[in-house]
């Protein structure tokens, strides 16, 4: 029923969807491969972009082979559990080596066997007002989310960490503090805005591929928002209404960084900055909010 799709409830400090708080000992005890790569984000930071432009490293440029199947099958989403549908481990256990794993939990909700592995992770990080302003209108299209309220409402409940996954803070946070303990590129969606391939150049380094420049261009060209707007095999426009409702805000909505400029009062504003310079007091981790 509606109610179950919709609840939220905590797993260790964390709101997360009821489906996958059920089935946490699946995903607790997930076998990871030291060849997994995994893509690691907080709810709308860019993570299908950054997991098209990494099965495009791994296809070496060649967009056909991009287009083999969508996004959510070329790379499973670790916790994804929705009544009726195969779970994300089942899709990761009947994927053959090397694996790429889309995942929104922080670090420390992450399987052990990732760590035990030594699996490389690439994280990326979004400025919080940009994905205040996307998670907002993510929850107007998604069924299996709640109702967000009004704006105002939503970005109180983000600002408290009362959304799935928990607090953007601790998320980014999290995974800031422990990239030098394990394999972690921590990237910015405004450094890919800014110059993707220059982003892309230190996925390739950190996964350890070389690739022709002519390749890179292909990537660069065919992960632009413009390009990834219209296809199919990625904006989400294959899963039903039901499902995901695009009919008025498209999953591809914008794909800027200052958005937020056109959603923030100026009280909101001032509020969600004093309230922001609190929560990220005594980390060097920083964010544009505009390039
Ligand atoms: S999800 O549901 O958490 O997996 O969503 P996610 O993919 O992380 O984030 C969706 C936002 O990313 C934007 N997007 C892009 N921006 C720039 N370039 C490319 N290629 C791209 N692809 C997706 C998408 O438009 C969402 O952001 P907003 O601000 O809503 O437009």
């Amino acid at each position: 029923d509606m109610e179950s799709l919709q609840a939220l409830v905590p797993l260790h400090g964390v709101l997360l969807s009821k489906d996958v708080v059920d089935n946490w000992e699946t995903i607790e005890s997930f076998q990871a491969r030291s060849d997994d790569v995994v893509i690691a984000t907080y709810p709308k930071a860019g993570t299908t972009w950054a997991s098209e432009i990494i099965d495009m490293i791994y296809a070496d440029g060649d967009h056909e082979k991009c287009r083999r199947d969508y996004i959510f099958n070329r790379v499973p989403y670790l916790e994804f559990r929705v009544p009726g549908m195969p779970t994300g481990i089942d899709q990761l256990n009947g994927t053959p080596s090397p694996r790429l794993v889309k995942t929104h939990l922080p670090i420390h909700l992450m399987p052990n066997s990732f760590w035990e592995k030594k699996a490389k992770v690439i994280y990326v990080a979004r400025n919080a007002k940009d994905v205040a302003v996307s998670y907002f209108f993510f929850h107007q299209n998604v069924s299996a989310l709640p109702d967000p309220g009004p704006w105002d409402k939503f970005l109180d409940n983000y600002m408290k960490g009362n959304v799935g996954y928990g607090s953007w803070y601790d998320h980014v946070k999290g995974w800031w503090e422990k990239r030098h303990d394990y394999k972690i590129l921590y990237l910015f969606y405004e450094d890919m805005k800014e110059e993707p391939k220059r982003e892309i150049r230190k996925m390739l380094d950190f996964l350890g591929k070389n690739m022709s420049d002519d390749a890179l261009n292909k990537i660069v060209y065919h992960t632009s928002f413009d390009f990834m707007k219209t296809n199919d095999k990625v904006n989400y426009k294959s899963l039903p209404k039901e499902v995901i409702d695009q009919s008025t805000i498209p999953f591809m909505r914008k794909g800027i960084a200052g958005d937020w400029k056109n959603h923030f009062t100026v009280t909101q504003n001032e509020e969600f900055d004093g309230d922001y310079k609190r929560k990220m007091s005594g980390t060097d981790l920083h964010f544009r909010t505009v390039i």
